[in-house]
C-alpha cells in the first residue's frame, strides 16, 4: 500500500483510496481531494489515480501477484462506500512475475531545482528507450529548451496572476516545516526546492493583494521564473497519447514513463501547464513533431540527479487510503 502510493499524484493531492476483497482490489478516487480551481475536467485527477493503479500493480508483481483485468470505470463516477468517494477502477487479480520497473519505485522523485549534467551514455540509453516509445518526443536542442524555458514561464505567470488558481495552489503548500501536512500531502519546501527563508517569502508574496503589487512593479514573472533550472535540463519530453485514451490509462503510462528515467539515471520535473493550455499545447504538437492523433499530456524537464538533497516523499498514512 505504502509503495503504491509512492504514485505521483497533482500537487501531491493522493486522492486514490483502495479497498480489497478476495482477488480483486476497487480503487476509489477521493472527491473532496479534486482541484476545483486547477483540474475541472478531473483529467489530473484520472491520471494520478491511473498512476497509483499501476504503482499497485507493480507493489502486488513483488508478491507474484498481478491485475489480470482493469475495469476502467473513471467516467462512470459511480458512488462508493462514503459520499466524498468514487468508483474509478475494479481491478481483477491473477499470478504475475516481478516487475522490471519495481527496483525504481521507491528511487523516483520530483526534482524542482538546477539539473546536473549526464553523460552520452545516459543520453543515447534515454534516446534508444524513446524510439520505441510512441507516448515520448524527446527535445534537446538549445534553443527549442530556450524557447519551451520562456513558454513555461509566460504561461505559469498567467496561472499565478488567477487569484483562484493560485490560492487553490497555495492552499497545497506547505511553506514551514510546523505545517501539521508538511510530511504528508502537498508540495513542502523541501520538494519546491526552497529555504526556510524563501518559503516564508513566497507565502507572503503569493497573497492577495501582495502578488497584484508585486506584479504591477513588472517583478512578478522574475519571482516565479523556472528559466535558469529548465535550461539546466539535458533535454525535454513530450508526453502524449492517442487521442480517447481514458485518464486511467494516460496515469499508467505516464507513471512507467517515469520509472523508466528513473532507470536510466535521470530525475524529471513535470510542466502540466504546456498541455493545459491548448494554444501553447498546438502550438508544442505543431513544433516538435508530436505524432498525430496524439494529445499531448504533460512535458518533463529531464536531467542528473544533482548532489543536493533529495526531498523526503510526504504520503499520507496507510489508515487513510484504505477504505475498510
Ligand atoms: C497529472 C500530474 C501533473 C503534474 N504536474 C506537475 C507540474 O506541472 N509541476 C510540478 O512541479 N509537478 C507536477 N507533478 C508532480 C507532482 O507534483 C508530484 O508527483 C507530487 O508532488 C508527489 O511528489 P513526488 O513525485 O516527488 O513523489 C504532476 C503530477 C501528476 C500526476
Amino acid at each position: 500500500m505504502t509503495e503504491a502510493n509512492l504514485a505521483p499524484s497533482v500537487h501531491n493531492t493522493q486522492p486514490t483510496r483502495w479497498s480489497f476483497s478476495e482477488r480483486a482490489i476497487t480503487l476509489y478516487v477521493d472527491e473532496s481531494r479534486l482541484l476545483k480551481v486547477g483540474d475541472p475536467s478531473r483529467q489530473d485527477a484520472g491520471v494520478s489515480c491511473g498512476a497509483a493503479l499501476e504503482g499497485t500493480a507493480i507493489a502486488l508483481s513483488r508478491h507474484g501477484a498481478g491485475i489480470v483485468s482493469v475495469e476502467d470505470l473513471w467516467e462512470t463516477r459511480g458512488a462508493g462506500p462514503r459520499p466524498e468517494l468514487t468508483i474509478a477502477a475494479k481491478l481483477t487479480l491473477g499470478e504475475a512475475d516481478i516487475d522490471p520497473l519495481a527496483p525504481f519505485v521507491d528511487q523516483r522523485f520530483t526534482w524542482r531545482g538546477i539539473f546536473d549534467p549526464v553523460s552520452e551514455v545516459v543520453i543515447k540509453s534515454l534516446a534508444d528507450w524513446a524510439t520505441d516509445n510512441e507516448t515520448i518526443t524527446l527535445v534537446s536542442d538549445r534553443s527549442d529548451l530556450a524557447f519551451i524555458a520562456d513558454l513555461n514561464d509566460t504561461l505559469s505567470l498567467a496561472v499565478f496572476r488567477d487569484r483562484p488558481y493560485r490560492e487553490e495552489l497555495v492552499s497545497y503548500m506547505r511553506l514551514s516545516k510546523r505545517h501539521p501536512q508538511w510530511s504528508v500531502d502537498g508540495l513542502n519546501l523541501d520538494a519546491m526546492q526552497l529555504s526556510p527563508i524563501e518559503g516564508w517569502v513566497a507565502g507572503f508574496a503569493l497573497r492577495h493583494p501582495i502578488f497584484e503589487g508585486i506584479d504591477a512593479l513588472r517583478l512578478a514573472k522574475m519571482m516565479i521564473s523556472e528559466r535558469e533550472k529548465t535550461l539546466s535540463a539535458s533535454g525535454i519530453a513530450f508526453f502524449s497519447v492517442q487521442d480517447g485514451t481514458s485518464p486511467i490509462d494516460m496515469g499508467r503510462a505516464f507513471y512507467r514513463c517515469w520509472l523508466n528515467f528513473t532507470r536510466i539515471g535521470l530525475v524529471a520535473w513535470p510542466m502540466a501547464v504546456l498541455a493545459d493550455d491548448p494554444e501553447a499545447a498546438r502550438t508544442c504538437i505543431a513544433r516538435f513533431d508530436i505524432p498525430p492523433g496524439h494529445r499531448l499530456i504533460n512535458v518533463f524537464r529531464l536531467g542528473g540527479p544533482s548532489s543536493h538533497r533529495r526531498p523526503v516523499s510526504a504520503r499520507l498514512p496507510v489508515s487513510d487510503l484504505i477504505i475498510g
